[in-house]
């Protein structure tokens, strides 16, 4: 349990104080418990995009933003991404331990079970217009999920949230190369459990009938990379949107769905195709200081995709990750003047030494490079989001595990301040002039 201490509140208007609790968890900033507010001093906090309020305690992931920090079950992110898998990882996300060989044997087996999707499931993409934005067809396939599973969807019951889990960790890949596959008009390619959970996607993705295909070992390393740095991390506006929904009780394929509309958005995970269309978009270096003259400038809503977070204000602990297989990949895959690159280089050399940057502690985030190799790895602009969303699903859904596992776990419901009109009467048309 966090050790606890007090802070005292006083209402000047009044002369009422308050103590509140202070709770203060293994790592990071001690929370002030506030619930009591209300009740003792008549007010509510206000605090619009939760930047200072913690929705919850949990024991999943760690971020420090000063310090760069980010750890999955106290383990940092820099170990897990040279010596784990992305499903060793999603083990550890849900049960907290790294899996012993009985458990991982297990796990894997379990997954493996679960990697193809309804066969009625895959008819809904005929419905989608090809140039439909694979996105769009994500929200729609992860939610309509629910409708094959009406036997195990009491969240109530701790069986069916674990199966729950371990579907939508084993069909995310199947759902994202089904997608992909129907907007490029080629035969659907079922999942081939004698392959690894990376080297199955790429299969599901790349191979086609009447051809041959083996992953290039290159560009399963680099994907394993990216799925395990975009598992989790923390309340980001896309996992808070699966805790919401889910605290309400709605089955998971909906939440799940939930976080995938919210990803989307270009502030949040949409920013990794943002950014590779803003560095077509300057096409060429000497016209980086136009586009940095923009993003300071307060009448343009222009912003430098790829730069700035939330939490973070040092570098992405994960940016810096995947810089480093940016330039191996590149190399191996020889693509290292594809022109992007070099322009992203560029950008985050001016970028940093500017004092418009460096005072608001604007750094590279992992959208700034995943782009670059999910382009190497020739992984089209429009699926980049859905990759996103395929690696954070582990943490979507245990986060949701968490939260579901907590035995006074009540639905969410913030409050608000009101500024709209004064109570009024209701005129009569012929009154109204
Ligand atoms: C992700 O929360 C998570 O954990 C998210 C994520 C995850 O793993 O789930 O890490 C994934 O979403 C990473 C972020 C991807 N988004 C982008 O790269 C889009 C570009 N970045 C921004 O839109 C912005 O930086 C945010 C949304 C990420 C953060 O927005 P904030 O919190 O409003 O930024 P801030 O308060 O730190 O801004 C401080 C100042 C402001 O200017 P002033 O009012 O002080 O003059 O910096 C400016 C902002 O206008 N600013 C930028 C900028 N980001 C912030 N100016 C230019 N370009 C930018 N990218």
């Amino acid at each position: 349990m966090p050790k606890k201490d007090t802070v005292t509140i006083t209402d000047n208007a009044t002369g009422k104080t308050m103590e509140c609790p202070v709770l203060h968890g293994v790592h990071g900033v001690p929370v002030v418990d506030i619930q009591g507010l209300y009740k003792n001093l008549g007010y509510f906090t206000h605090d619009p995009g939760f930047t200072t309020t913690s929705s919850c305690e949990s024991r999943i992931t760690y971020i420090d933003g000063d310090e760069g920090v980010l750890l999955y079950r106290g383990y940092p992110i820099e170990q897990l991404a040279e010596k784990s898998s992305y499903l060793e990882v999603c083990y550890l996300l849900l049960y907290g331990e790294l899996p012993t060989p009985t458990q991982w044997q297990d796990f894997e087996a379990r997954i493996r079970k679960h990697t193809m999707v309804h066969e009625d499931g895959r008819h809904f993409l005929r419905g989608y217009r090809r140039g439909a934005h694979p996105m769009g067809m994500l929200v729609g396939l992860t939610g309509a999920m629910s409708t094959f599973y009406h036997a195990t969807l009491d969240v109530g019951n701790p069986e069916h949230r674990n199966r729950s889990a371990m579907r939508v960790i084993a069909k995310m890949p199947t759902l994202a190369a089904f997608i992909y596959k129907h907007g490029v008009g080629q035969p659907y390619v079922y999942p081939n459990n004698k392959l690894s959970f990376v080297e199955n996607f790429l299969n599901m993705m790349f191979s086609v009938p009447a051809e041959e295909y083996v992953p290039d070992p290159v560009a399963v390393k680099a994907l394993e990379l990216m799925l395990i740095l975009h598992a989790d991390h923390e309340q980001n506006a896309s996992t808070s949107t699966v805790r919401l929904a889910g605290s309400s009780g709605a089955n998971p394929y909906a939440c799940i769905a939930g976080g995938v509309a919210t990803l989307w958005g270009p502030a949040h995970g949409g920013a990794n195709e943002a950014v590779i269309k803003m560095l077509h978009a300057i096409g060429d270096a000497k016209e980086i200081p136009k586009y940095i003259a923009r993003a300071k400038d307060k009448n343009d809503s222009f912003r430098l995709m790829g730069f700035g977070h939330r939490v973070y204000k040092n570098f992405d602990p994960r940016a810096k990750l995947i810089r480093k297989a940016c330039y191996e990949l590149l190399d191996k895959l020889d693509a290292s003047e594809q022109p992007i690159f070099e322009i992203a280089l560029q950008l985050e050399k001016i970028a940093l030494e500017d004092e418009y940057f460096i005072s608001r502690k604007l750094y590279p985030n992992v959208d700034f490079y995943s782009g670059i190799i999910l382009s190497a790895l020739n992984i089209p602009l429009s699926m980049f989001t859905v990759m996103f969303a395929m690696g954070r699903s582990v943490g979507w859904i245990s986060q949701w595990m968490e939260m579901m596992g907590e035995p006074n776990q009540r639905i969410g419901r913030p409050r608000q301040i009101y500024s709209g009109a004064a109570k009024r009467d209701y005129i009569a048309i012929k009154e109204r002039d």
